[in-house]
């Protein structure tokens, strides 16, 4: 039996269905069947899959979020065990290599970000045959010049940064948009520059509020009583600070990023007597239809993926370079995140418009 599996792992995002269907598509086409295992690497662990057929991939191509289900805790090599009240982890990648083998699969296609391409690796060190397809809205990973469902994460906050705009101009307000992103300020410069902001708040660049502050009287002193100011979630405090919302103990990423806005927005009232309201985008960044950028990427990305598992090259992770599909080794597709580089081009484009980072 011919028989490829799939799995999507870590935090969803739009695009993860099209991945699958052109995964399947292409499966098809070689005389491959494609089982899907359910909610990450937990239904591999579990052995809990569903056959994804010809009507089972029918309509995908727009639907967000992902048919099979997904969650950013469960690791096979650190696996939450429940013995009655307690829950214990154990090492249950074995049995994930194993159930791979049962079924007859010739290789996995993990579809995730960093820690779901972490376990790929260390998976494909056990001798499991896998393929890594990059996934995720924070467009963090090094290996790849782009993610799939960054650009529709991006276009979803300057959307939201157009509807503030007009509120914020109305009641003369500063109007905080916190956005996500982790570590990384991409989500923040890209929709940021797009949303025409104000200010932009990074990760990368530390900022003081007298910049700031600066920036928001300048505009005031040029008859606009009103700024716009994006702030990525994973932007520190003056005092050098990380603002966490929660800690997912569970998790293997257990810092959870939020809170940054409500602290810029408090600093920004205070201490210019300008009315400022915090708007958190969260999760609505992560969801709905894909962009036709992030369709056609994960339809190549898809594609890429079964052909490669289908020719046998097995512990690569496919990328985008430049406007070209390549693929990389899952070790250095995991070796480093993607943060914005100061110097990058984007932020002297930004700078060179007016934008303040906060730091001059
Ligand atoms: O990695 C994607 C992401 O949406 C980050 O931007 C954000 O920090 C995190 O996931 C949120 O995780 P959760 O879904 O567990 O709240």
């Amino acid at each position: 039996m011919l028989r490829l599996g799939v799995l999507t792992g870590g935090g969803d995002c739009p695009g993860l269905n099209a991945v699958i269907r052109a995964v399947a598509k292409t499966a098809f086409a070689a005389g491959y069947e494609l089982i899907g295992f359910k909610d990450g690497y937990a239904g591999l662990v579990e052995g809990r899959s569903v056959l994804l057929d010809a009507p089972a991939i029918s309509g995908l191509l727009h639907r967000g979020g992902t048919i099979l289900g997904t969650n950013n805790r469960d690791n096979p090599f650190h696996y939450p065990v429940r013995l009655g009240e307690e829950v214990v982890y154990r090492d249950l990648s074995d049995q994930a290599v194993e159930n791979l083998e049962k079924m007859q699969i010739q290789a996995l296609i993990a579809i995730g970000g960093d820690g779901s391409l972490a376990v790929a690796r260390d998976l494909k060190n056990k001798g499991a045959r896998v393929v890594g397809v990059p996934k995720t809205i924070d467009n963090d990973l090094a290996a790849t010049d782009q993610t799939f469902g960054f650009d529709t994460a991006v276009r979803t906050a300057t959307e939201a940064l157009d509807k503030l705009h007009t509120t914020a101009e109305s009641h003369h307000r500063v109007m905080v948009l916190e956005l996500m992103g982790r570590y990384a300020g991409w989500i923040a410069l890209h929709s940021g520059i797009a949303g025409g902001a104000d200010v932009i708040l990074l990760p990368e660049i530390p900022w003081n509020i007298e910049a700031v502050l600066r920036k928001i009287m300048a505009r005031k002193a040029e008859g606009k009583p009103f700024s716009i100011v994006v702030v990525a979630e994973g932007a520190r405090s003056p005092e050098g600070e990380l603002v966490v919302q929660r800690r997912v103990e569970d998790s293997a990423e257990k810092i959870r990023l939020g809170g940054i806005g409500h602290l810029v927005g408090r600093l920004i009232e205070e201490k210019s007597g300008i009315e400022t309201r915090v708007t958190v985008l969260g999760h609505i960044q992560r969801g709905g239809s894909p962009s036709s950028f992030d369709r056609v990427l994960a339809t190549r990305f898809g594609v890429a993926a079964a052909e490669l598992a289908i020719q046998g090259v097995y512990g690569v992770m496919v990328c985008l370079q430049g406007n070209r599909i390549a693929h990389v080794p899952l070790e250095e597709a995991t070796a480093k995140p993607r943060t914005v580089p100061p110097d990058h081009e984007l932020i002297h484009t930004a700078r060179a418009i007016g934008i303040s980072f906060g730091d001059r």
